[in-house]
């Protein structure tokens, strides 16, 4: 996992099994690709064959949903395994996962589950996380999450404590700009103050997504176009830090690839005015 990350700093996109055939046919200028690991090991992923053709064409980061890093039972080591052979295979440049928990003795809820952000729960997960990265020696990245609800027990606020994790275990952080805005909606959050606080020496990729309104608060729901207050929350990001690794994420209702591509062709428009203005 250890290609240079200049190369892609332009936006990249989430590869999803409707668009494998075109990109395959048309090889379109797409800087970079991230695989949903979950997807590639159950069964229905990709074929190897398509997995290896892609390798060959596009840098590939992967992205995993089940690790449940928050969770109190073992770490999966088969699960760890599989995604460090898929790793090797498809020479990644990174491996990311979630600041949350999945699963609790053997029970998956296939949901991004939240964590108490307390000391306790620091000390924890930051176990776990050196943990992971000493099985794959080097460093993966940890993304934030969108939530629903908030714990008593949580002590520190969501970005002082995303921000512990990135220094106590040494890793990357994935800033997910939309969730992010979900979480400012969702809990009266100060959104712009989580931007600003972030290190920018430990960011090294960005997510945007679209949210799906609901009658009292957004859901992380990666069905629709970036949201304009979202493209806002990214630049204020880029405005601090333009060399940073843009994907776009659309998991459901998934359009043409062209319109992953204006998504794509809109943050690296973003990133330009940016650095033009610097
Ligand atoms: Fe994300």
């Amino acid at each position: 996992m250890s290609k240079a990350i200049s190369a892609i700093s332009a936006a990249g996109i989430g590869l999803r099994n409707q668009h494998i055939d075109e990109i395959l046919i048309n090889k379109p200028d797409i800087p970079w690709l991230e695989i949903l690991v979950d997807n590639h090991l159950a069964q229905g992923g990709l074929i190897p064959a398509q997995l290896d053709a892609i390798s060959e064409l596009y840098p590939l980061a992967l992205h995993g949903v089940s690790l449940s890093l928050g969770s109190t039972s073992p770490l999966d080591m088969h699960y760890l395994q599989q995604i460090k052979n898929l790793a090797i295979r498809t020479n990644t440049v990174w491996y990311s996962e979630h600041l949350c928990f999945t699963s609790v003795n053997g029970h998956y809820s296939h949901d991004l589950l939240p964590i108490p952000y307390s000391q306790a729960s620091l000390n924890h997960i930051v176990d776990r996380i050196s943990q992971v990265q000493d099985f794959f020696g080097e460093q993966i990245l940890i993304e934030n999450v969108s939530s629903y609800m908030n714990f008593v027990d949580s002590t520190i606020p969501e970005v002082d404590f995303l921000c512990a994790v990135a220094e106590q275990a040494d890793c990357w952080l994935l800033v997910d700009v939309n969730n992010i805005y979900v979480n400012q909606i969702n809990h009266d959050l100060d959104a712009e103050h989580f931007i600003d606080s972030l290190p920018l020496n430990r960011i090294k990729e960005i997510h945007l997504a679209g949210f799906q309104e609901r009658e009292d608060f957004l859901l992380d729901a990666h069905n629709h176009p970036v949201s304009k207050p979202v493209w806002q929350l990214y630049e204020r990001l880029l405005q601090r830090k333009s060399e940073i690794p843009t994907l776009i994420e659309w998991d459901n209702d998934i359009p043409v690839l062209s319109v992953l591509l204006q998504e794509a062709d809109k943050a690296n428009q973003i990133r330009h005015n940016v650095e033009a203005r610097e």
